[in-house]
């Protein structure tokens, strides 16, 4: 587990830029990595405005294959905005505007007949409040791949449900009482339950606000060992308040602020030497 250090003069001296503040105004320059080979989700000038007021300001970044980024910042710096954006989920807010280019697998994804319905089957979304839909666990489940015509015959539906729910880890909890209300499992298991409908539709990228903020520790660890595994099929975003979080489950991390973004790293390098003055404040708790 990496260690998130406190504020020293040490790492002080090593900021290579001294970024302190930011406004809506100044013009921010991203530093770290924020691109990747082959990216899977390529973000290019991204901005987002709700009517007049601008929540995002020209956003690079790259999400990786088989890559968890941990999208960390203070409240209303822009985090659930941005990952809205990767599956069109703010085309549903009224006066919101999204300018700038972003593709999965070079393909544009607001291009006038890029299709919304696929899209979303590529990307799927947990959020952070579990959100069962009042059915059984199986019709949780079975719901994606029943809407996006990827079920045959009965068989082949029992096996989409079974192996989601395993890989979701909840399998052998739920496996005899599968035709009962999902609003009857514990928070935890609701939240595992998400994620396995989230998965049954085969998705590409899995986007994750705050996925744990309403589990205690034991079921919080359970989700964090199932996001490193599904790292091997799927890229990740995950949104967390918890720098510990970020730490344990994401390779690489960008820092928002403001709706700026500030600075992305590989995760290990962000919370023991960040680049600029602001991030080092956020992750050493001096404010956020
Ligand atoms: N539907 C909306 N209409 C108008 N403004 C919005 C809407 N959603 C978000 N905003 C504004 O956009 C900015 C970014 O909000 P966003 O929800 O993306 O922040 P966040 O980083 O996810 O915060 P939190 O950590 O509190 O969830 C904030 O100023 C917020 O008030
Ligand atoms: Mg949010």
């Amino acid at each position: 587990m990496i260690e998130i250090s406190p504020p020293s003069k040490k790492s002080e001296k090593n900021f290579t830029t001294r970024l302190e503040s930011v406004d809506e105004f100044d013009r921010v320059e991203t530093v770290g990595e924020m691109f990747v080979d082959r990216p899977k989700v390529s973000c290019l000038g991204v901005s987002v405005h709700y009517g007049d007021k601008q929540a995002l300001f020209n956003i690079n970044l790259d999400l990786g294959r088989n890559e968890v980024l941990a999208l960390i910042g203070p409240s209303g710096c822009g985090k659930t905005t941005f990952l809205r954006c990767i599956n069109r989920m703010n085309d549903t807010i009224e006066g919101c505007r999204v300018d700038g280019e972003i593709k999965i697998e070079g393909a544009e994804i607001n291009h006038s007949d890029a299709d919304v319905v696929s899209l979303r089957s590529k990307v799927g979304m947990v959020f952070q409040k579990p959100n069962p839909f009042p059915k059984s666990i199986f019709d949780n489940i079975a719901y994606g791949p029943r809407i996006h015509g990827l079920s045959g015959p009965k068989n082949e539906l029992d096996d989409i449900v079974e192996s989601a729910l395993k890989r979701a880890g909840l399998w052998e909890e739920v496996s005899d009482r599968l035709h009962t209300p999902a609003t009857g499992l514990s928070g935890g298991q609701q939240q595992r339950l998400c994620i396995a409908r989230a998965i049954a539709v085969n998705p590409e990228v899995i986007l994750m606000d705050e996925p744990c903020s309403a589990l205690d520790p034991i079921a919080t660890a359970r989700i964090e060992e199932l996001i490193d595994d599904l790292r091997e099929k799927f890229t990740i975003a995950i949104v967390t308040h918890s720098m510990h979080q970020a730490a344990r489950v994401s390779q690489r991390t960008a820092y928002f602020h403001m709706g700026h973004l500030v600075e992305v790293g590989v995760t290990d390098q962000m919370f023991t030497n960040p680049r600029q003055r602001l991030t080092e404040d956020y992750i050493t708790g001096r404010f956020g």
